[in-house]
């Protein structure tokens, strides 16, 4: 796909996120609230299922994992000790002409220069002024910038702090959301019987004071992250961590997403908590970018926590006696990003006797809709009622959707938009031989179905 045809790609998501109600702009009615969006009634759906599918692979299905769901607001202090109120940022730089504020990496990288945000100022702002001749404003084409500067991104907010001047002392809208499994690394042992290796789970909402935010859902403000800390005995680390790598690859995999459009990047540059750094990487509409990160923390967020804290934060191990603190493997996604990366993988156009059709190819597990009922026609009463009783029966198992709306071409063409696998129409012949009509979004192929027969065939398909 060329270059072109990708960023249609991604305008062509972002239309019928719109059009079918996944996706859309925060506040619209006022204009927008800039890089902020909210998942409408399918959106949602596709959402939960794919936080859904996170947490039983997570928790569900190992006996090593258990979950928790800290609070977005913690003591203050945890900003301190976690190193973010100091090193959370990001190199910023503004448009002397227009007063655009832009991220100074993001810009270096645009013009082909190799830039990464973990960079220091001052390596930054060497490379910036190497190649200042090269770069403009992407909004006014100015060529003249005010030197990179780091921008801390943490939300700050007055809760419980009722002063005027509270950004004297602020409070923080959580910027990951692991360090509230940090602070609860000793709840956690002293309540669910954990033995080392174990892993902590959560998925919640995080902030973060993004510079530039553009490309749909891929970087906002607000965002939802799904993350596990598996904490490990000093030592162990690669073991584990090359575990992680393993799984967490498997994940998108299942997700539907191929192999050709997934790959690793490795940070030279690390954030300040980080001993090693790897990328999944997907191939979104504009290129190769983070998926999910997989990160080995060493110690340093407990020792920063119970040097901070003055609790204990290590653990016993009961066959030695040994003590230690233990050490880190942590798997961090995105919900936004995989949404994006699932309806990249899944958007088709395909020619039908001169119609586009256009349709999610999504993993059945993760539609929004798995069967959509419809009379064939609204006015036959007899129908009507024999498809609400079906659907009624249905819904109490999969998610599901009664259309009896305009004709049924009109009707497979919605679902197909919305990735539903499953139409099943009632028709004039369904109430003389008791089967109905199934039809399959990817092979469009109808087939005769025993209506007694339907919960055990959608068993199987889905
Ligand atoms: N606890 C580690 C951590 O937060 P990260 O690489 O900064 O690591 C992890 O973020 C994941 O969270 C990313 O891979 C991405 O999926 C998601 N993420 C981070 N910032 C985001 C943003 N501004 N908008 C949407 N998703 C974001």
């Amino acid at each position: 796909m060329s270059h072109k045809e990708s960023e249609n790609l991604l305008d062509k998501i972002v239309s019928l996120c719109k059009r079918r109600g996944f996706v859309f702009p925060s506040s619209e009615i006022y204009d927008g609230f800039t890089a902020v969006y909210d998942f409408g009634p399918y959106g949602v759906e596709l959402a939960n299922n794919i936080k859904q599918a996170w947490w039983k692979t997570m928790t569900q299905y190992r006996d090593d994992i258990v979950g928790l769901d800290a609070a977005i607001f913690m003591s203050p202090k945890i900003w301190e000790a976690s190193g973010h109120v100091k090193g959370f940022s990001d190199p910023l730089t503004e448009c002397k002409k227009c007063h655009t504020r832009l991220r100074l990496d993001a810009l270096l990288e645009e013009a082909g220069i190799f830039a990464d945000e973990k960079m220091s100022e001052e390596e930054i702002n060497q490379i910036f002024n190497k190649n200042i001749k090269k770069i403009k404003c992407p909004t006014c084409g100015a060529a003249d910038f005010t030197p990179g500067k780091k921008f801390n991104l943490l939300v700050q907010s007055n809760l419980g702090n009722f002063t005027n001047d509270w950004t004297k002392a602020p409070t923080y809208l959580r910027g990951e959301t692991c360090q509230g499994i940090y602070v609860n690394f000793k709840n956690v042992m002293d309540t669910a019987r954990v033995k080392i290796p174990f892993g902590v789970a959560q998925i919640g909402k995080a902030f973060r004071n993004e510079i530039t935010a553009r490309q749909f859902i891929f970087r906002t403000r607000e965002f939802e992250q799904m993350e596990m800390q598996y904490f490990v005995k000093p030592g162990d680390d690669q073991k584990y961590y090359e575990e992680w790598k393993a799984t967490r690859w498997k994940f998108y995999l299942d997700l539907g997403l191929s192999e050709k459009n997934l790959k690793w990047h490795k940070h030279e540059n690390l954030v300040f908590y980080a001993k090693e750094a790897y990328d999944i990487e997907y191939n979104f509409p504009f290129g190769f970018k983070e998926l999910e990160g997989v990160h080995a923390r060493g110690d340093y967020d407990l020792v920063q926590h119970g040097k901070s804290s003055g609790q204990e934060l290590s653990y016993l191990d009961p066959a030695t006696n040994e003590r230690y603190v233990p050490h880190v493997i942590e798997t961090s996604a995105g919900v936004g990003r995989t949404l994006l990366a699932v309806l990249t993988e899944a958007y088709r156009e395909e020619e039908l006797a001169g119609e586009t059709r256009i349709v999610l190819k999504l993993a059945p597990k993760l539609a929004p809709i798995k069967i959509a009922v419809f009379p064939l026609l609204k006015n036959k009463p007899e129908l009507v009622k024999k498809a609400r009783a079906i659907y009624d029966v249905l819904k109490l198992n999969w998610r599901c959707e009664f259309d009896d709306n305009g004709n049924i071409g009109k009707r497979y063409r919605r679902q197909d938009e919305i990735g539903t696998p499953y139409c099943l129409t009632i028709d004039f012949d369904s109430l003389e031989d008791g089967a109905a009509t199934v039809r399959d979004r990817d092979t469009m192929k109808q087939e005769r179905v025993d209506i007694a027969e339907l919960e055990n065939f959608f068993r199987k398909k889905i």
